[in-house]
This record gives structure tokens, sequence and C-alpha cells, in this order.
């Protein structure tokens, strides 16, 4: 790719996005959106959530919510980036002004970027887990590795304060680093290899774990939807991970529709990054679940979920040392290409809003993330005792951002790109050519969309079936 294939930041094509730089192509997009959108939210959460929460019943409506949620959301929100060309809450705020709508729908814009800098603070301790295992792996840490001594293993990583804002601090380094020096080049030449390398190991461990004799459970668990199994709060948390898993009501997807040059269909292109996003979850769980069945293992055992299970495949695997170290970088790197996109917004916001410089931003941002950072760190260790309605730092942070910020921050977005925008604008802005296939679209935006969150906030306020 050439120099200026990603010139987010720069001030290549600066004569039609005003000095913002555009993507080099709709490929170049999807790439960066795909980045965006696969993470540790697939591989990570996806599983252990879905372990949390049942099974097959909830894989079922966090599917559903993609669909009549995650993706008409999507399309929107890379819509008004690109319509605004400004950081989310300057895009909201120059399409409201189009219309002549109130100045309050920028607020939207505002909440989604606090909402993304809040899940980057812990977002990237997580992913500090996965550069911790990257060593471990190659290292044969992990040969003859059982249920016990692997959750002992996991355990004592937990229990270090210090490896943990360590290497917590070396993912935000890394990502604020790339953001400075504008999510270039680098950005782009990575995700070329590492999607389809990730993808290709994914599916090499569904063919581990398919040795293992409890594959099938593992598919009954994914798959048969027993929905005795559901609670109301399990309804809000699989809507909750379609946001995330997409990347939405952060501004990521405004952010990166910005950059985007006209011209280019935003339909399919999100189709495409959904469906992307989605093959990468199921894989992950049919990779990790029939480990978990085959050493015993509970399917609910939270956040190490997939810390457990791997590495016992990893340590009994041949060639598990190379396999474990080459899945565990990709799982950072995956990690990394979305942690910058949660990053993005921020950094233009302060740069397009305060007419600060990149660098300034990136660093008065990165003081404040690696504070937040440090209560997520902490609390699985020496502030675990620390709660707040019975729930730790890390899991209020998740549980304020994941379950109550992002499904209200879509709200108000999905309202205001079906209501407040005009017919017209939306159509011409998002290329959906046919008539009829746009009809139906817009009416799934209208209706459908926001119905479906306020339902599962009823839902889970017992309010509602
Ligand atoms: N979608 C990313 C993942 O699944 C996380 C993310 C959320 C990234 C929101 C950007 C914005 O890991």
């Amino acid at each position: 790719m050439s120099q200026d294939s990603i010139a987010v930041g720069s001030m290549a094509g600066a004569s039609s996005n005003s000095g913002r730089g555009l993507w080099s192509s709709r490929w170049a997009f999807f790439l960066a959106a795909t980045g965006s959108a696969v993470g540790l939210g697939n591989i990570w959460k996806f599983p252990y959530i879905t372990g949390e929460n049942g099974g097959g019943a909830f894989v079922l409506v966090y599917l559903a919510c993609i669909l009549v949620i995650g993706i008409p959301l999507l399309m929107t929100e890379v819509m008004i980036g690109r319509r605004g060309r400004a950081n989310p809450e300057g895009a909201m705020a120059a399409l409201a002004k189009q219309v002549g709508a109130g100045r309050h729908w920028r607020l939207f814009g505002s909440m989604a970027i606090l909402t993304g800098f809040l899940i980057l603070s812990f977002y990237a301790v997580i992913a500090g887990w996965a550069l911790a295992y990257t060593p471990a792996a190659i290292m044969g840490s992990f040969a003859g590795l059982n249920g016990e001594s692997s959750g002992a293993l996991f355990g004592a990583l937990l229990g270090d304060p210090w490896k943990l804002v360590g290497f917590g601090t070396v993912v935000l380094l890394l990502t604020l680093g790339i953001v400075a020096l504008g999510v270039r080049e680098g950005l782009e030449r990575s995700l070329r290899f590492m999607m389809p390398g990730l993808f290709v190991l994914l599916l090499g461990l569904v063919g581990y774990a398919a040795t293992t004799g409890h594959f099938l459970e593992a598919v009954h668990f994914l798959f048969d939807a027993d929905f005795s199994k559901l609670s109301g709060q399990s309804v809000l948390v699989a809507l909750g991970h379609a946001f995330f898993t997409l990347s939405l009501a952060t501004g990521a997807m405004m952010a990166y529709g910005s950059y985007l040059p006209a011209g280019t269909s935003i339909a399919k292109t999100a189709i495409m990054v959904a469906l992307a996003d989605t093959a990468v979850a199921l894989l992950a769980g049919l990779a990790i679940f029939p480990l978990v069945f085959a050493n015993g293992l509970e399917p609910g055992a939270g956040p190490g979920l997939i810390f457990v299970t791997l590495p016992i495949a990893f340590g009994q695997m041949p060639f598990g040392q190379l396999v474990g170290g080459l899945f565990f970088i990709m799982l950072a790197i995956a990690a990394l290409t979305s942690a910058i996109s949660l990053l993005e917004p921020t950094v233009a916001w302060l740069g397009e809003k305060f007419a600060i410089g990149r660098i300034k931003a990136v660093v008065l941002s990165g003081i404040v993330l690696w504070l937040l950072s440090l209560g997520t760190a902490l609390s699985f260790n020496v502030w675990s005792d620390f709660t707040l309605f019975g729930k730790t730092f890390f899991d209020s942070l998740d549980y304020l951002t994941t379950s109550l910020l992002m499904p209200l921050g879509g709200l108000g977005t999905v309202v205001f790109g079906g209501w407040v925008l005009s017919r017209t604008v939306v159509q011409e802005a998002l290329g959906i050519g046919h008539p009829h296939l746009f009809t139906l679209w817009w009416q799934v935006l209208r209706w459908v969309t926001p119905l479906g969150i306020v339902l599962v906030f009823l839902h889970t306020l017992g309010l509602f079936g």
C-alpha cells in the first residue's frame, strides 16, 4: 500500500474534507472498520458472556440485535460521520443545523465520545492479558496444564497488580503512539495480513476443538435456544454486546465514516463488516466451548474463560507453543486495532473543538486514560473488595458503558437518523440504490430499531414479557 493509503489525521485528500484526510478507498475503510469491530469483544467477551447467560437463547437474541439494531445503526453512524465530516459531536451538530433541528442533538455525539473513552480505559487492561500470555505461550508455560492449574496460572496474572498495570500501559502507549501518528500506513498494512491470519488460526482452533469429543455438546450449548435460561438482564447484555462488538455508540464508526470518500456504498460495506464480525465471534465460541466441556470447566466462569481454556489446548496440541504464541499476539493486535478506533473520536474532538494539535490531544487523553486504567487493573487484585452496587470498578465501568450508555446513545442516534434527518438526505448518503430495499431499511430504522432498544429496556426492568 502506498504511503498515504490511510491518511486519517494527515493532510492528504484535504480538498474534499477540509484538511482532515480521507481513506484511500472503500477497501481501506472496510479494513479499518473491520479492524475496529473485530477485537476482544469477539474472542474474549462473546464466549464468556454467552457462558454466563446460558448459551443458545442468548446467542439468538444477540444475533437478532445485530440484525435489526446493530446493522441499521452502523449504517446510520457511518452516514452521519461522512455527511458531517467532523468528530462525532461536531458531525451531529452540523447535521442538526443543516436540517434545522435543535443544537442539543450534538450531546449524543459527546456522550458517544465519552463512552468510547471510558471503554478504552478497561479495554487496554484486558488487551494486556493477551500481551502477557504471548511470551508465556512461546516459552512453553502451558505444557501439561489442566483445568485447575490453568486457572491458577491465570489467577496469578490477575493477582499481580504490577503486571496488569505494566501490560495495560504498554497497550495504551502503543495505541496513543499510533493515533498520534495519524492512524496511517501501519494500520492498513497490519490489518491486511492480521485479519486473514486470525481467521485461519481460529478455524484451526475450531478444528482442534472438534477432536476433543465435546464438539457437539458445544454446538448444542451455542445454538439450542432454551429461553428459560434467559433472564431480563441477559437480554440487555445481548443488546449491549451487539453495540460493543460492532463498535457502535462510541463515535468510532462515525469518526471512521468521517474519513470515507463520497460515493462508497455505506450499506454494502456495513453488511460486510457485520458479517465478518459475527463470523469471528461464532468461530471463537466453537473453538472455546468444546475445550470448556472437555476439561470440566464452568461455561459461566467469567472474564477469564478464554485465558483458562485455550492454554490447556495449546499445552497439549502439536506445535502448541507456536500456535499459542501466534494466537495471543494476534489477539493483542486485533485488540490494538479496536483500541485505536476507541481513541480516535476523543482525539479528533479535542483537536477540532479546542484547536489543539494532535500530539497534545493524545498526551492529554493518555494521562486521563492511564489513571482510569489503574482502576480496572487494581479491581482484580488490591481493590477487589471495593464495590459499587456489588460490582467491582471494572464490572461497574463495563456495565455503565455497555449496558447503559451504549443502548441509550444508540437510541438517540437512531432517532436522529430516522426522525430528524430527512428521508432524501439519508437515501442519498447511504447508497441503497433499490427503492423498495431502501424503504424497507428506512422503516426498520424508524420503527423496529428504536422500538427494539426500548423493548429490551422494558424487558430488563421486568415491565414486559
Ligand atoms: N468492537 C470492539 C471489539 O469487539 C470493541 C470496540 C467497541 C471498539 C467500541 C470500538 C468501539 O472488541
